[in-house]
């Protein structure tokens, strides 16, 4: 049989295959992400691989596209491929402060908290004096099969389970080892582990098969709360408001003060909890993975050259990257600055529709949106303002009295609110009492890391939350409907 020798930055991978199949094709079979916004035809140019060996001639689309891609290319014999486009988003290195104090006796070496979110897998390391020694983070490789929470449920049911914990843990087992080798320690010296995500990813990260939550009434089997092979998993609160969110409403520290406050975490998986005379409400509702830089095919994560703010200025569109270098795509709060720019200058109507979206430049780098990423960013945030809407409604919340709005999510304090506002994400109302937490999952987690009192108050949290179902409900689906235009008044 044919083999085809995928090299990668630590080790090669052989796969054999039959027939004379895509390149493409192969590699998502065998459970490895490829890059495909444009669904494999050959227009987004993600799918960007150097090849060698017996592969079909270069067709047109190559040609115009100046690179073989591996949606358009042939396997005819033994091949050896490497992904070129992904290297650079694959794992992230961050230069970062956060620092940790507490007063509680910390009784290992080296701890490491991580967040698998649906998208992007981030790990930090710390000594037991509370310095964070490493930040780093990678796509989530599981996309390779779904990018959102539904499709890997069916992955994993359809008899993939085993890959799909084998693609997190070994994303996991990388990043753990390029953070032990920036802080220059030994991987066996780390001695404590505390790995949240929403339920479905502790379902997949534990190989246990997510049946009990891919049907209704759709009631996990497990909620975790739990050690698994060494790592404490903090307690998610139902199939689909996971430990993420119990971590992020630990972090923000909203069950533990005397007021009306609303919390949202903003992921491929929009997660809201609303804390209201000493009671926990929450909700979820599947945005899809736009606000990440998914599924739009000029999208990436929070990378160096990421867009991550647009303003008008003179009716000119100004924008600015990540570390000041040459734009390679938008990420989350880029996106939504700028449709909001888009629509201040009327190159989209209320609709989302626009004959001419222009190309932005930053830096040297050009991005252009396309109609069809503005039609999956309007239904991310339409199914976020719409959860926000129903959640207020259900429990007779008036907005008014909402003392803190808090934002969580990996875009944390690059996201404008007012742009957030003027494209309908969040109601205007809430905007005047924002307090962003960046990505609280991870927080939560570090603080369950230094202080195992902790636990107890996150288990409290998990297990005395309301849920308040959003999904096959008439009313979620019409402010769903009714939030798919842009608002008109600003
Ligand atoms: S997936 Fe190959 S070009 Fe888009």
């Amino acid at each position: 049989m044919p083999k085809l020798t995928l090299i990668q930055k630590y080790n090669r991978i052989n796969i054999t295959f039959n027939g004379t199949p895509l390149l493409r094709d192969v590699l998502v079979k065998s459970g490895i992400f490829v890059d495909s916004p444009c669904g494999g035809n050959g227009i987004c140019g993600k799918c960007k691989v150097r090849v060698s060996g017996a592969v079909s001639e270069p067709n047109k689309t190559e040609i115009n596209a100046g690179c073989r891609l591996a949606c358009q290319t042939y396997l005819l014999g033994d091949v050896e491929a490497e992904l070129l486009s992904q290297d650079a988003e694959f794992v992230n290195i961050e230069t970062d402060t956060c620092n940790v104090q507490s007063n509680a006796e910390v009784l290992w070496k080296y701890g490491i908290a991580v967040d698998i979110g649906t998208t992007t897998v981030v790990l930090k390391l710390f000594d037991n004096s509370g310095e964070c020694l490493s930040t780093v983070s990678a796509l989530n490789p599981q996309r390779a099969f779904a990018s959102d929470v539904i499709g890997r449920i069916d992955a994993a049911l359809r008899g993939n389970n085993e890959i799909l914990k084998k693609q997190i843990t070994d994303c996991i087992d990388e990043l753990l080892k390029y953070a032990c080798t920036s802080a220059n320690i030994s991987l066996s010296d780390v001695d404590k582990r505390i790995i949240t995500g929403n339920t479905a990813m502790l379902y997949l990260y534990t190989g246990r098969l997510p049946e009990s939550i891919s049907v209704a009434p759709f009631i996990a089997d497990t909620l975790f709360g739990e050690f698994y092979d060494g790592a404490y998993l903090p307690p998610c609160m139902n199939a689909f408001v996971g430990a993420d969110i119990s971590c992020a409403i630990l972090a923000s520290q909203m069950c533990e003060r005397d007021e009306i406050s609303l919390l949202c975490d903003i992921g491929t998986n929009g997660e809201i909890a609303l804390w209201k005379n000493g009671r926990l409400y929450v909700t979820s509702a599947a945005a899809g993975p736009a606000f990440e830089g998914g599924e739009i095919s000029c999208g990436v994560g929070c990378v160096s050259g990421a867009i991550d703010r647009v303003t008008v200025d003179n009716g000119e569109i100004k924008a600015t990257t990540i570390d000041n270098t040459k734009a390679v795509g938008l990420c989350g709060s880029g996106l939504i600055s700028l449709v909001s720019a888009f629509l201040e200058l009327g190159v989209i109507d209320e609709s989302g529709y626009g004959e001419n979206i222009p190309i932005i430049n930053a830096n040297g780098g050009n991005v252009q949106l396309t109609q069809d990423d503005i039609r999956a960013f309007q239904l991310a945030k339409a199914a976020i303002s719409a959860a926000i809407e129903i959640m207020l409604k259900r429990t007779e919340t008036d907005i008014k009295d909402i003392k803190t709005f808090y934002i969580s999510g990996g875009f944390g304090n690059n996201l404008s609110v007012n742009d957030a506002v003027k494209i309908g994400l969040f109601p205007k109302e809430l905007s005047k009492n924002v307090k962003f937490i960046g990505n609280a999952a991870l927080s939560g987690a570090i603080k369950l890391l230094f202080d195992e009192s902790n636990i107890e108050k996150i288990e409290r949290i998990a297990h005395t939350s309301t849920h308040i179902a959003l999904s096959g409900e008439d009313d979620f689906y019409k402010s769903f409907i009714n939030d798919i235009d842009f608002p008109i008044n600003w």
